[in-house]
């Protein structure tokens, strides 16, 4: 009897284990991520694939641990390293308990790890939707130590793979040529992405990448995952091979220079990790993720996107109030629905004339806006089109009033001169009042100004130097911090001001992620807006963003293309414009003024259809992309050459995405006035099986370099 309850309070106090022998089961349409428990109790990933049946499911057994934790008996790369109160730089962490909830279309399931030995918990969380194929997951990690422990690692996720060969494919660039692909095979090692750029952080690295298996994967075939990280600072991924081939891959915040002091009782959340497993290559991969960012993904994803004109590239900064009200009329000629006033438009002491100057002072400079901006909103109603503007709003000059006032109000190094990118610096918005300063800089403006319809926030300068006032003796968790602190900026804007779209730029494409995408409606790709050069930046991000979040503007750069060229790249975006309209010949007015009706008609097609990259500008000399809408009964299909030599034969183009059964008219759109369809095919109809078997010729009559076609496949 004595034996019998000893043994009930030794089962009432061990913690209660919710059928460790079951395994987790995180699934979508395609894909089984299976997460198992060790003899050890802890918590394995058996699997991760294409999806499983329930027969070989109650076969996974074994597995590597799936959140490695660093001090144990681990050799490689932890998801998370932590030093205790007493020193111990060691963590073990054992399942305790796991629930699922399942509400419609997405699953969160939550794991529960503990340390036996000290008072740590981690939560694994998953978020996996169904139909898009998409994974989402991060983690919880929290302590009733005394005093704060140290982590000097802190993954969102951890993965692994066994494959014979590893293949990844990254997304680099710099300035006015973002995202270039490379494509490389990953060997014994640590192969690291990322950023320690702070703000601005995508600059020279995007934070989307493809690991393929066994082999390169191409658009149609090939086991792979795409990966990003929904955080709008430094990121970093590294891909580990092992002694045994196995590869580790780990994502999260860049632990550079960010070890962090946690708290008792207090919560540290992770940035989330999204990936999509696709057995159909990189194509099926842009799909799901196009699908599941459109849903869930950007703000307002499936909203209206407005067509706008933008002054940049027009004017610069130098304008004034008359000439801007021409700018309206010019964009009322041309059937715009907004006008962006871009930089310049600010600053009394120091006048916003040219980079050097105002920023921080976001009041209408006087000489060139004596009426204010009230007035330019008014005007432009009376034209019939709406007015956005831009904002800079985490930035400072020194040239500027708020320098001198709030010279505490930014990130610098003491003891060290300042250190200057695009004349700027960084606001320190750990700060609350910083943050209400931010904040307030959108509140003033909406409020003042409620017929404001559009907001480009830029973001012009990573950090450097930097070392934040009010975080004091903290300074390791400043770029954690700004982040976060930008996030709640956004959360108070966003509260307020719901669904105003903003465009998200950051000194061209240098923030682009899904982190910042839940607030922002688009993003500026790249300040070179080069037709040429475009089809490549716009190809490299359609790997892991829709068309309607990656805005395109017809601009006069790139002169030696046709405007038509110019146009129809734009118009596999989210087309916009940045140009004097009075220039326009009599034809190219009439052009562009089609041209915004044509694409105001397709882009239901274009913003929320499939995508499929039929031929690529890095094989050939031309690039060929089309989207399908979701009922499959129109297509849009966009044929760009990019530099055509004598010896490129261009053979025909299967298309894709088709319902092989309906019968399909093939139509050239977007003419340049006066100018006739070339293709013999113009105007014929095909069932979707020819042309998605056979196939079309596409170069048919005299093809010339940076000229393109778009055609519009419609169900008859
Ligand atoms: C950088 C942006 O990418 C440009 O489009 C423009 O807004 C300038 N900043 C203005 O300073």
């Amino acid at each position: 009897m004595r034996n019998l309850i000893i043994l009930l309070a030794i089962l009432c106090a061990a913690p209660v284990l919710a059928q460790p022998s079951l395994p987790i089961l995180i699934e979508t349409k395609n894909a089984s991520l299976v997460l198992t428990v060790g003899s050890n109790q802890r918590l394995l990933q058996s699997y991760l694939g294409k999806k499983t049946d329930a027969a070989s499911r109650s076969q996974l057994k074994g597995g590597r641990e799936a959140y490695i934790t660093a001090g144990m008996e681990n050799q490689f790369e932890p998801a998370i390293r932590m030093v205790h109160n007493d020193g111990n730089p060691s963590l073990e962490l054992k399942y305790v308990s796991h629930r699922s909830t399942v509400n419609g279309n997405i699953t969160a399931t939550d794991i529960l790890l503990k340390d036996p030995m000290y008072p740590v918990e981690v939560t694994l969380h998953y978020l996996s939707y169904f139909n898009e194929d998409v994974i989402k997951s991060w983690t919880d990690i929290r302590h009733q130590e005394k005093k704060p422990v140290l982590m000097t690692q802190y993954a969102s996720s951890m993965l692994h793979f066994n494959a014979n060969e590893y293949w990844l494919t990254q997304f680099h660039g710099d300035w006015a040529r973002e995202v270039n692909i490379v494509e490389e095979k990953l060997t014994n090692g640590i192969k690291s992405i990322e950023s320690k750029l702070g703000t601005r952080s995508n600059f020279y690295q995007s934070p989307i990448f493809f690991l393929s298996l066994d082999q390169p994967s191409d658009e149609n075939n090939g086991e792979l995952i795409a990966g990003t990280l929904n955080w709008t600072g430094n990121f970093q991924f590294t891909f580990e091979i092992d002694q045994r081939n196995g590869l580790r891959l780990r994502s999260g915040i860049n632990p550079y220079a960010s070890e962090y002091y946690l708290p008792p009782n207090e919560m540290f959340t992770t940035p989330e990790m999204v990936i999509t497993w696709s057995s159909q290559g990189k194509g099926q991969a842009s799909r799901n993720l196009h699908r599941w960012a459109r849903n869930y993904g950007v703000l307002d994803g499936k909203g209206q996107r407005m067509v706008l004109l933008n002054n940049w590239e027009a004017t610069h900064t130098s304008f004034n109030e008359n000439r801007l009200v021409e700018l309206f009329d010019e964009g009322k000629k041309l059937g715009v629905d907004l006008f962006l006033l871009d930089d310049g438009w600010f600053g009394n002491a120091f006048p916003r004339d040219d980079d050097k100057n105002g920023l921080g002072d976001w009041q209408e400079d006087k000489r060139k806006l004596p009426s204010g901006i009230g007035y330019l909103v008014k005007e432009a109603e009376k034209k019939g089109i709406k007015f956005g503007i831009w904002l800079e709003p985490e930035m400072v000059n020194p040239k500027s009033e708020l320098y001198r006032q709030h010279p505490d109000w930014i990130l610098r190094l003491p003891n060290r001169e300042e250190n200057l990118g695009r004349n700027q610096l960084v606001l320190d918005l750990t700060n609350p009042k910083v943050q209400d300063f931010v904040f307030g800089i959108v509140d003033n403006m909406m409020t003042k100004y409620p017929g404001v319809a559009f907001i480009k926030w830029d973001c012009n300068r990573s950090m450097t130097n930097a070392w934040s006032p009010y975080l004091k003796d903290k300074q390791s968790h400043l770029y954690v911090e700004y982040t976060r602190s930008l996030y709640k900026v956004m959360d108070r804007i966003r509260a307020k001001y719901p669904l105003l779209p903003i465009m998200l730029c950051a000194g061209g494409g240098g923030r682009t992620d899904y982190g910042a995408l839940k607030y922002f409606t688009e993003f500026w790709p790249s300040d070179n807006t080069d037709g040429l050069e475009r089809i490549f930046i716009q190809w490299g991000y359609s790997y892991f963003f829709p068309a309607n979040t990656i805005s395109a503007h017809v601009t006069s750069m790139g002169k030696q293309q046709s405007l038509k060229f110019r146009t129809d790249v734009a118009m596999s975006g989210k087309m916009g414009y940045d140009i004097r309209v009075n220039n326009f010949t009599e034809q190219e007015l009439r052009f562009s003024n089609e041209a915004v009706k044509t694409y105001k008609r397709i882009s239901d097609v274009t913003w929320s259809g499939d995508l499929y990259r039929l031929v690529s500008p890095y094989q050939e000399n031309r690039a060929v992309l089309m989207y399908v809408s979701e009922n499959k009964s129109k297509a849009i299909l966009f044929n760009y050459y990019t530099t055509v030599r004598r010896r490129d034969i261009f053979v025909k183009v299967k298309l894709q995405g088709l319902d092989p059964q309906k019968k399909y008219r093939f139509r050239e759109i977007d003419l340049f006035p006066d100018t006739k369809p070339a293709n013999p095919d113009n105007d014929k109809v095909f069932t979707g099986d020819y042309l998605m078997t056979v196939g079309l010729n596409l170069a048919s009559g005299k093809i010339t370099a940076m000229s393109s076609n778009v055609y519009e496949i419609t169900e008859e």
